[in-house]
């Protein structure tokens, strides 16, 4: 008997690859203007004034593991208040859907994901998770961790950017499906490519099923500008480390000693802005791209916003989406929310 159950232990384990689908997402009608032109997207941030640069060059290796390193930070909140949030509402959003595939985007290390995984194998609906991450690595070795953990989950994780797996989602052999979009990253995006990032979702999916987004709310500029101006100086290196890897992948020289982070909250426009500022004038090349940028001393490059939410407007933002607000859930300081949304059906 014992044998048997050690045997069908290590069946299980052996199973994990018959349970784990990965696609990689490649654009068949267009390439992107980046598989076209590698760092076209860093020659026009850097080319404008005031000078910018997308947020996707923080997340090389070294810099995923720095934003782990800031979610378990005392200052930064937002981790800690989402994970509780889930923990008291997994079992009601579980109940509030019943049966469905969770696609999560943005998917990184999918840690707040085993809790809402714990709540629908607690219901005992089958487990079907469809993570997405444009990091291939993390995406595959999280999967095979949530596998051998979860001996009955399906994973069909897509690597690519939301945009292509909005469009690429194939049917579900589930009644329903949730997209998943909770960390706040949505404020990581500007007003319009919000705006346009909720259209994709309303696309997506079909009438009755769900969207679960977590976003951080506004509050406090103390305590906004100390999440993000950590005493350890993680998130200074976190920004920091975004000149590394330009210096890396565009064979650039960068001297990370001649900039400093800054971040600042913004409270007309209700965001944080995250800064690398030169601290003299300065000329710095990346080869790879053929550009030479001159600095001046004190100027800015903007590296991240992180826009809070107010709940009320982001509701009605939804609302016109044809996104309607089922439950929504805080934490006893309304620090962060956590909504869930279902798209309406045509009368
Ligand atoms: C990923 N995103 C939600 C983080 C945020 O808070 O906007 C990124 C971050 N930047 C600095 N600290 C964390």
């Amino acid at each position: 008997m014992s044998i048997q159950f050690a045997g069908r232990d290590v069946f299980d384990r052996l199973n994990v690859t018959d349970r784990l689908k990965i696609d990689h997402l490649v654009s068949q009608t267009q390439p992107s203007e980046d598989e076209l032109h590698p760092g076209s997207d860093v020659v026009c941030g850097l080319s404008q004034t005031p000078k910018s640069l997308p947020p996707r060059y923080f997340y090389d290796d070294r810099g995923s593991q720095l934003f782990e390193q800031i979610c378990d930070l005392p200052e930064y909140y937002l981790t800690r208040t989402e994970t509780a949030i889930l923990q008291d509402c997994a079992d009601q959003i579980a109940r509030l859907t019943g049966a469905c595939e969770i696609v999560e985007l943005g998917s990184g290390n999918s840690t707040k994901t085993r809790i809402l995984l714990d709540a629908y194998q607690q219901a005992d609906y089958p487990l079907c998770y469809r993570p997405i991450d444009i990091s291939a690595g993390i995406l595959e070795s999280s999967a095979q961790e949530l596998l051998i953990d979860y001996p009955t989950l399906q994973v069909q994780g897509l690597v690519g950017t939301y945009e292509l797996a909005l469009q690429k989602l194939s049917a579900t052999h589930l009644p329903k499906r949730m997209i998943c979009f909770i960390g706040s990253t949505l404020g990581n995006l500007s007003p319009q490519a919000c705006e346009e990032f909720l259209q994709q979702v309303t696309d997506a999916l079909q009438p009755g099923e769900y969207f679960l987004l977590g976003i951080d709310l506004q509050k406090s500029k103390t305590q906004l500008e100390a999440a993000y101006n950590d005493r350890q100086g993680i998130t200074a290196d976190f920004n920091l480390n975004m000149l590394r890897h330009l210096n890396r992948r565009f064979d650039g020289n960068f001297d990370l000693t001649q900039f400093e982070h800054f971040a600042y909250y913004n409270d007309i426009q209700h965001q944080i802005e995250m800064h690398l500022r030169s601290l003299k004038s300065q000329t710095v090349h990346l080869k790879t791209l053929d550009l030479t940028v001159e600095f001046a001393q004190g100027e800015t490059i903007l590296s991240e916003i992180s826009r809070k939410f107010d709940l009320t407007a982001i509701q009605h933002q939804l609302q016109t989406k044809t996104l309607d607000l089922l439950e929504v859930w805080t934490d006893p300081n309304q620090w962060f929310g956590l909504l869930l949304c279902q798209l309406r059906s045509p009368d």
